[in-house]
């Protein structure tokens, strides 16, 4: 059944998602809940249309939170982007072929396999395919060790010409200059910040 915003918060509430989420992944630190939460509430009550998009899945959780979220608002499908190869990220965490296991396990103890699609390519390959209008964009690559580059703010300026009007990009780590939003805000036309706090920019795109 299609549930919508406030009247299903009662039942789909981020405190009931939160529960779903700690006992599949366990204890997680708080910077990890907030990004969590953020996710789930833009999916349930921001969203209106188009599909949503994350750049990184790693083991689901921001997948699960957003499809959990898009479950409460507008069934909007989730398309999660990672290519499951090996890589060491800049706080030295390794990431292998084996969490794409994980991720698609997660998603469907989850139960919500039937609005997620993973596409298992780089995000560049993915994009200069990209078709679809969307709804809710999230950055969540991390960055790669001893990259020194814009990487984020890049990214963003590549993909927002997919984001529709009205439609939000939720940037992460956004908190250190060199990963790019304080000169991802200066540079900004065409989006509004909706929230900029540590690790967290959520932008909207002018209607
Ligand atoms: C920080 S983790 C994602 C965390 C996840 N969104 C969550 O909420 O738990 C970053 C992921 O991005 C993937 N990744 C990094 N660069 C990528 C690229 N250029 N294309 C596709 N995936 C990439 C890595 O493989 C890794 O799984």
């Amino acid at each position: 059944m299609k549930t919508n915003g406030e009247s299903s918060l009662k039942h789909r509430s981020w405190e009931a998602v939160s529960a779903i989420l700690t006992n599949l992944y366990g204890k997680m630190p708080e910077p990890r809940i907030a990004k969590l939460k953020k996710l789930f509430l833009l999916a349930a009550f921001s969203a209106k249309d188009g599909v949503i998009v994350e750049l990184g899945t790693w083991h689901a959780a921001g997948t699960i939170a957003l499809a959990l979220g898009s479950k409460v608002g507008n069934n909007l499908p989730v398309y999660t982007v990672d290519t499951y190869t090996y890589r060491v990220g800049w706080a030295s965490e390794v990431y292998t072929q084996a969490d794409k296991d994980v991720a698609v396990s997660m998603v469907f103890k989850a139960g919500v396999d039937d609005i997620v699609t993973f596409v298992q390519m780089d995000t560049d390959k993915a994009l200069s395919k990209w078709k679809l209008p969307i709804g809710l964009w999230f950055w969540d690559l991390g960055i790669d060790q001893g990259s020194k580059e814009l990487v984020l703010y890049d990214d963003f300026m590549k993909w927002e010409k997919h984001i529709m009007p009205g439609g939000y990009a939720f940037l992460r780590d956004t908190y250190d200059r060199r990963f790019g939003s304080a000169y991802a805000l200066q540079n900004l036309s065409g989006f509004s910040v909706i929230e900029n706090n540590p690790g967290i920019l959520v932008l909207k795109k002018d209607e």
